[in-house]
């Protein structure tokens, strides 16, 4: 039986003040709702990762980061490693998000680096694929997710895979209010769970957490949450109000 969880990834937003505010506000609604029965983790900005961290501490709400460097240390100007995120109390990094592969320019092999190097940093990575409105609409939709995903795991073993969550966000659905239906998220989520039995065994497969994300609100959690393989979220505007989270980690 999967956990579902629910992430917010705050992307560029927040300030020092408002970054604290909103993960106080998340711990004081968001405990006495969902008790155990879900997972939930708040990505801020690498800047408020230590004050947020603070605001989270004995709260069952973990911390996440946006991205994460592959390097340990060293001359890598402006990188952050595993070990500077665990330090502040980070439990997840977020690889390969659409913004950083679409506006920044990641690729599929940088990304599969920076899957291994935050486990090996002792981190659960969130790695995150999805389609082009383009490519969508040439029917490539399968094609793309599966060479993410096969590129995104790329080496990684058995044993290393139950740290991995999955996070599909088609990028045409990412802040454009428009979300995917229920039936198409559950056709790529089942796609990828099929693969990953491929990859790995049916039962790993059945364990692995995949989030949706793309527009997910209050309004459409419940009915995207009801789809057998959608197992949870990654939130981007709506997690930044938290009556709006606090509402999807219900429905979830
Ligand atoms: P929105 O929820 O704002 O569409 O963003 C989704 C997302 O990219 C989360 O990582």
């Amino acid at each position: 039986m999967r956990k579902p969880f629910v992430a917010g990834n705050w992307k560029m937003n927040t300030d020092s003040h408002s970054s604290v505010a909103l993960a106080e506000g998340v711990v004081s609604s968001s405990e006495k709702l969902a008790g155990h029965k879900v997972d939930v983790a708040v990505i801020p900005p690498f800047v408020y990762l230590q004050p947020v961290s603070k605001a989270l501490s004995s709260s069952r709400v973990a911390l996440g980061s946006q991205d994460i460097y592959f390097e340990q240390k060293g001359a890598f100007t402006g990188e952050v490693s595993a070990a500077m995120l665990k330090d502040v109390g980070c439990t997840y990094a977020l690889c390969g998000h659409s913004e950083r592969r679409h506006v920044i320019g990641e690729t599929d092999e940088l990304i599969n680096k920076k899957v291994a190097a935050a486990i090996a940093g002792g981190l659960l990575p969130i790695l995150c694929v999805g389609e082009l409105i383009e490519q969508r609409k040439a029917d490539q939709t399968a094609e793309v997710v599966m060479r993410q995903l096969k590129a995104g795991l790329e080496g990684l073993s058995d044993e290393k895979l139950p740290a991995v969550t999955i996070a599909y966000e088609p990028v045409w659905a990412i802040g454009t209010g428009l979300t995917a239906t229920p039936e198409q998220a559950q056709e790529v989520h089942a796609l990828i769970r099929a693969l990953l039995a491929d990859m790995y065994s049916t039962k790993l497969a059945e364990e692995t957490c995949i989030q949706y994300g793309g527009s997910v609100k209050p309004g459409n959690a419940a009915e995207l949450m009801a789809q057998s393989d959608v197992d949870g979220f990654l939130v981007g505007g709506a997690s930044l109000k938290v009556d709006d989270f606090v509402a999807i980690i219900q429905a979830a």
